[in-house]
C-alpha cells in the first residue's frame, strides 16, 4: 500500500481498541519470569558457552597471544582468536571490528572467545590466556582532540545572515560553553545471543533492536549471505540505541559455533559492556545567543564536538536547534575528532538528549538576562517553517539521524508542531507561577527549592514496513512482524492496530515479533518503531479485510468489520466464517511518497521540574516532574507514558549522575559496571505526570501517530539544571551535576 496523501478517515478513527490504555499484552510473561529472552532459549539440548577476553589495551597491536594453556583447561571445546575464526573483518554498522588482531582499536574489543561445555570453564580458560601487547599512544582527550576536530558529511554547516554582527547588535546576548559527559546504555538485559547452525544456514537467538540491519551486518562480517541467516529476538530488554545491530556477543557466537558444530551462547559480562560495545559520545557545545528586548532571538549558534574512533560518526547535538526556534541569523557547526575510546553510536534521542542539555539551559540564561520568563523567552522564538539552509542533504539513518527533516530543504512547513501548545499547558498544570524568578528564594526548612522548565523536540522518522495477517476458522486474527519489541510496548500496539482493523477485541489477536521469518517492519530505533510497525499492520489488514469480505460474498468496499462481525447492509456474518475453508493469509508493506519531504515531522513537548538543593550538603532531590508531549495519535495512552516517565528517569540520571569516566592516561571507561556507574533507582525518581496533547499528524500514515520514546527524554536534564539554579543560584554548565559542583557555592539560607 502506498501512502501518498494525507490520511483521510479510517477504521483507526473509530478508536474502540486503539488509543485504550490495554496492558502489554506479554506483560504476565515478563511478570511471572516466563518471557523467554535471547539467552533463554531452549535452542540445542546441550549448547556451548562462550565468554570473551577484551584487550587490555586502548591502541596498539597483540605482539603474542598464547591460548595453550585455556585450549587445555578442563571442558573447554576451541579458542577463538583472529587467527582461526574465518571472520572476513568487514565493518558494516560498527566501525571498530568485533575481533580484534592483531591491531587493537580500543579498549575491551574482544581478542578472544573461549567455548566450553559450562559458563564455568569457559571463564575460567579465559583466564589462562597471556596476551602481550605493543601499545601505542592514542587520543583520549576531547578537549585536547578539539583542535583537530573536522566535518563530517552528514552535517554541512550551517551559516545564514551575518551571524556576529546580529550578536554585537543584541540588547541580551549568551555565550557559554557546556559539556556533557560519555553515557552507557546500560540496559537491564545484557547483549547475549545463542547461535546455531544447521548445515550451511544460521540461527541466532539475539537481543536486538533492528532485525534487518543485525541480519545485514552479520552477513558482512562472518561472509554468508543474508538468506542463509535467521534472527530471532522475541523479547529484549532494553536497549536504548545500544542494540541496533550485532556486537561481539552475537558475532563471535556464530564463529564459535561454526567452529564447534555446537550451539553457543554468549553474554557479555556487564563490567564488559561499556568499553566492549557502544556508548553516547561526550560533547562540548558552545551556544551562542542573540536577541532583542523582547526576547526575540536575532541570532541563534550551536557548535558542538564530540570524538569517536575513525570512520565513525559525531554526536549531532546542534541539529535540534534548527528546527525549534526561529532567528534570522544562524550558525549550526558539527565537529568530529578522531579518538582511540571506544566507539560512540546511538543512544535514546542521539542528538537531542545532549543537544538539548545545551541549549537549553542556554535559553534559561538569556531568559534571565532579559528578565522575561523562560516559557514566555520559548513562545515568542516558535518557528513557523524550517529555516532556508542551503545545502543540506537529507539523512538515511533514522537512529542516528536526528531526524529525516531537518536536512532538507529550508522553508518547509511543520506537519504539526504544538510546541507552544505543550509550553503553556505545562506552566498552567505544573504551576510555574509559584516559580520566583530570583534564584534561591525559596526554601523549605533546609531544603532550597526551585523549580525549571525546556523544551522538547524530537524527529518522527517513519519507514517503509510491512506485516502478515492471517485470520482462522476461529476468528482468531494473527499477526507477525520483524517489528522488536525492546520493553517499549510493541506487542501491544501492534495488536490494538490488528485489533482495530478487523473489529475483533484484542484478545483475539495474537502477535508474533521478532523473527526474520516475518515481514520487515525496521524495528525499534530512532523513535520510529511505533509509526512504521502500525502502519504496516494497517496495510495488510486492509488486504486481509478484503479477501474476508469477498470471502462471504460481500462488496469490501461497503463492508464493516465490528464486534467480531463483518456487516454489509443489513447482513451480517461472524468473521470467523470468512476462514471456514481455511486460513486466510495477506501480507503487504506500507510505502511512503513524498509527505516527509513536504513536511517537517517532529513531536514536540515541555518539561517542567521542581527540585530541593539541601543548603548545607547540596544533596538533590527532583521532587516532581512533568512532561507535557504532542506526538500525534496516541496509540495506547498507559505504554506510551511508560515511555515517556522512562526517558524522564534517563534525563533525570543524564543531569544528576551519568558519566562514563574517562581514564586519560588508559584510554578506556573506568567505572564499566552498575557499581560505579550511576543511574537512577526508584528512590531518586520523584512523582511523575505526563499529558498527551489530543494530536493527530495526517502526513505519518493512516494511524496519524509518531513515537513518543525518545521525546521523553529531550529536554529533561536541562529542566533539572534550570530548577537547580532557581533553588541555589549556582549556574553548572558541566553534566552531570553532582554535589561537588555545588558544595562550595551553596548560599546561605534566607
Ligand atoms: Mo534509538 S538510540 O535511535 O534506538
Amino acid at each position: 500500500m502506498k501512502f501518498e496523501k494525507p490520511a483521510r478517515t479510517n477504521p483507526i478513527d473509530r478508536q474502540t481498541v486503539i488509543g485504550k490504555p490495554h496492558p502489554r499484552i506479554e506483560g504476565p510473561l515478563k511478570t511471572t519470569g516466563t518471557a523467554t529472552y535471547s539467552y533463554e532459549h531452549d535452542a540445542a539440548p546441550n549448547p556451548a558457552c562462550g565468554y570473551i577476553v577484551g584487550a587490555a589495551i586502548a591502541k596498539g597491536r597483540i605482539s603474542s597471544i598464547d591460548v595453550a594453556a585455556a585450549k587445555a583447561a578442563p571442558g573447554v571445546l576451541t579458542v577463538v582468536t583472529a587467527a582461526n575464526s574465518g571472520l572476513v573483518h568487514k565493518r558494516g554498522f560498527t566501525t571498530a571490528r568485533v575481533l580484534a588482531g592483531p591491531d587493537i582499536e580500543h579498549y575491551h574489543q574482544a581478542v578472544a572467545l573461549v567455548v566450553a561445555e559450562t559458563f564455568e570453564q569457559a571463564r575460567a580458560a579465559a583466564g589462562l590466556i597471556r596476551v602481550n601487547y605493543a601499545r601505542t599512544d592514542g587520543a583520549f582527550d576531547l578537549d585536547a582532540a578539539r583542535e583537530s576536530a573536522r566535518p563530517h558529511d552528514s552535517q554541512p554547516d550551517v551559516k545564514i545572515g551575518d551571524f556576529d554582527r546580529a550578536m554585537a547588535t543584541a540588547a541580551a546576548t549568551v555565550d557559554q560553553t557546556y559539556t556533557t559527559p560519555d553515557q552507557s546504555h546500560m540496559m537491564m538485559e545484557p547483549y547475549a545471543t545463542i547461535a546455531k547452525w544447521q548445515g550451511d544456514r544460521l540461527t541466532l537467538w539475539s537481543a536486538q533492536q533492528i532485525l534487518g540491519w543485525a541480519r545485514r551486518d552479520l552477513a558482512a562480517k562472518i561472509d554468508v549471505p543474508e538468506n542463509k541467516i535467521r534472527i530471532i529476538s522475541t523479547y529484549v530488554g532494553g536497549g536504548f540505541g545500544g542494540k541496533g545491530s550485532v556486537m561481539s556477543d552475537a558475532v563471535l557466537a556464530a564463529a564459535g559455533a561454526r567452529i564447534t558444530g555446537r550451539a553457543v551462547k554468549v553474554a557479555l559480562p556487564r563490567p564488559l559492556m561499556p568499553n566492549n560495545t557502544t556508548h553516547r559520545a561526550a560533547t562540548i557545545q558552545r551556544i551562542r545567543l542573540g536577541a532583542g528586548r523582547d526576547g526575540r532571538l536575532l541570532a541563534i549558534g550551536h557548535e558542538t564536538w564530540s570524538g569517536n574512533l575513525r570512520g565513525g560518526g559525531p554526536e549531532i547535538a546542534a541539529a535540534q536547534t534548527e528546527v525549534l526556534y526561529a532567528a534570522p541569523n544562524r550558525l549550526n557547526i558539527t565537529r568530529l575528532a578522531t579518538l582511540d575510546l571506544p566507539e560512540a553510536r546511538a543512544m535514546r534521542a542521539p542528538g537531542e538528549a545532549p543537544g538539548m542539555m545545551a541549549l537549553e539551559i542556554a535559553m534559561d540564561e538569556l531568559a534571565e538576562k532579559l528578565g522575561l520568563d523562560p516559557v514566555e523567552l520559548r513562545v515568542v522564538n516558535d518557528m513557523k517553517v524550517t529555516p532556508e539552509d542551503p545545502g543540506r542533504s537529507s539523512a538515511t539513518d533514522p537512529q542516528s539521524a536526528t531526524s529525516q527533516g531537518h536536512k532538507k530543504a529550508g522553508g518547509r512547513p511543520f506537519s504539526t508542531r504544538e510546541l507552544v501548545r505543550c509550553l503553556r499547558l505545562g506552566a498552567e498544570r505544573f504551576g510555574w507561577r509559584e516559580r520566583n524568578a530570583r534564584p534561591a528564594a525559596r526554601h523549605d526548612g533546609q531544603w532550597l527549592i526551585g523549580m525549571g522548565m525546556a523544551s522538547a523536540v524530537r524527529g518522527a522518522p517513519i519507514m517503509p514496513g510491512g506485516a502478515r495477517v492471517t485470520l482462522d476458522a476461529k476468528g482468531v486474527v494473527t499477526v507477525e512482524t520483524n517489528m522488536t519489541d525492546m520493553g517499549t510496548g510493541s506487542y501491544t500496539i501492534v495488536g490494538q492496530t490488528a485489533a482495530e482493523m478487523m473489529g475483533l477485541p484484542l484478545d483475539r489477536v495474537v502477535v508474533r515479533l521478532g523473527d526474520t521469518d516475518f515481514p520487515d517492519a525496521f524495528g525499534g530505533g530512532g523513535q520510529a518503531g511505533a509509526a512504521t510497525v502500525t502502519a504496516g499492520v494497517y496495510a495488510a489488514c486492509v488486504k486481509l479485510r478484503d479477501a474476508a469480505a469477498r470471502a462471504v460474498g460481500f462488496n469490501s468496499a461497503d463492508a464493516v468489520f465490528t464486534d467480531g462481525e463483518i456487516r454489509s447492509g443489513i447482513r451480517r456474518v461472524p468473521l470467523a466464517r470468512a476462514a471456514q475453508a481455511g486460513s486466510i493469509v495477506a501480507e503487504d508493506k506500507m510505502e511512503y511518497g513524498d509527505l516527509s519531504k513536504r513536511y517537517e515531522q517532529q513531536t514536540f513537548g515541555a518539561h517542567f521540574c521542581e527540585v530541593a538543593v539541601h543548603a548545607h550538603t547540596g544533596e538533590i532531590r527532583v521532587r516532581r516532574m512533568l512532561a507535557v508531549c504532542a506526538a500525534g495519535r496516541i496509540l495506547n495512552p498507559k505504554t506510551a507514558r511508560s515511555q515517556v516517565i522512562g526517558g524522564m528517569i534517563m534525563g533525570l540520571g543524564a543531569a544528576l549522575m551519568e558519566d562514563l569516566v574517562v581514564d586519560k592516561r588508559v584510554g578506556f571507561f573506568v567505572n564499566h559496571d552498575l557499581a560505579s556507574y550511576e543511574v537512577p533507582v526508584h528512590a531518586d525518581t520523584p512523582l511523575q505526570e505526563v499529558i498527551f496533547l489530543d494530536e493527530l499528524d495526517p502526513t505519518m500514515s493512516p494511524l496519524q501517530a509518531k513515537g513518543v520514546g525518545e521525546l521523553g527524554i529531550t529536554g529533561v536534564a536541562a529542566a533539572v539544571a534550570n530548577a537547580i539554579y532557581n533553588a541555589t543560584g549556582i549556574r553548572v554548565r558541566e553534566y552531570p551535576i553532582t554535589l561537588d559542583k555545588l558544595l562550595e557555592r551553596l548560599p546561605a539560607l534566607a
